[in-house]
């Protein structure tokens, strides 16, 4: 295992549409396991493997409720709205005011191409939303109402 190099905004593959897996390989579980101690080491909630520099249809998300890895994942329903900040492995700094339902429900499958659904509110609704726009090509950037600077972290 090993933490990749997370890519920045103005990376054009980060504007990918990325491909759906089709192989349930060593390749993905080296993916999948690189996207973790990633996702930790960046302390972040969530990652897309574009991101990572990867076109594929792969997320990693963990806000408290479990560690999820998602291939290949798809929205099938949406419930009510949420407003709040929001921010990005790949804006470094910045973050974001971003409406976004409060209530989702998705299929996908696991490193093994096993099926799953799972049902996500709040916060964890609004990463996996973050995380599955991200294999569209979309920022939140794009979507934000408002975007500002962080400020500095004391270290
Ligand atoms: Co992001």
């Amino acid at each position: 295992m090993s933490i990749r190099y997370v890519v920045q905004t103005g990376d054009p593959v980060l504007r990918q549409k990325c491909t759906e897996v089709k192989n349930f390989n060593k390749e993905l579980c080296d993916l999948l396991d690189d996207m973790k101690v990633t996702v930790r080491a960046e302390q972040g909630a969530g990652l897309a493997a574009p991101q990572v520099g990867v076109p594929l249809r792969v997320v990693v998300i963990d806000v408290g409720e479990g560690y999820f890895e998602l291939v290949n994942p798809v929205i099938i329903s949406t419930k009510g709205e949420q407003t709040g900040a929001e921010g990005c492995l790949s804006v470094k700094g910045k973050q974001g005011t971003v409406t976004r339902p409060n209530k989702v429900k998705a299929e996908y499958r696991d490193r093994k191409g096993k099926k799953h659904k799972l049902t996500a509110d709040g916060f964890f609704a609004r990463a996996v939303c973050h995380e599955l726009d991200h294999l569209d090509g979309i920022l939140y950037t794009d979507k934000a109402s408002e975007v500002y600077d962080l400020p500095p972290e004391d270290v």
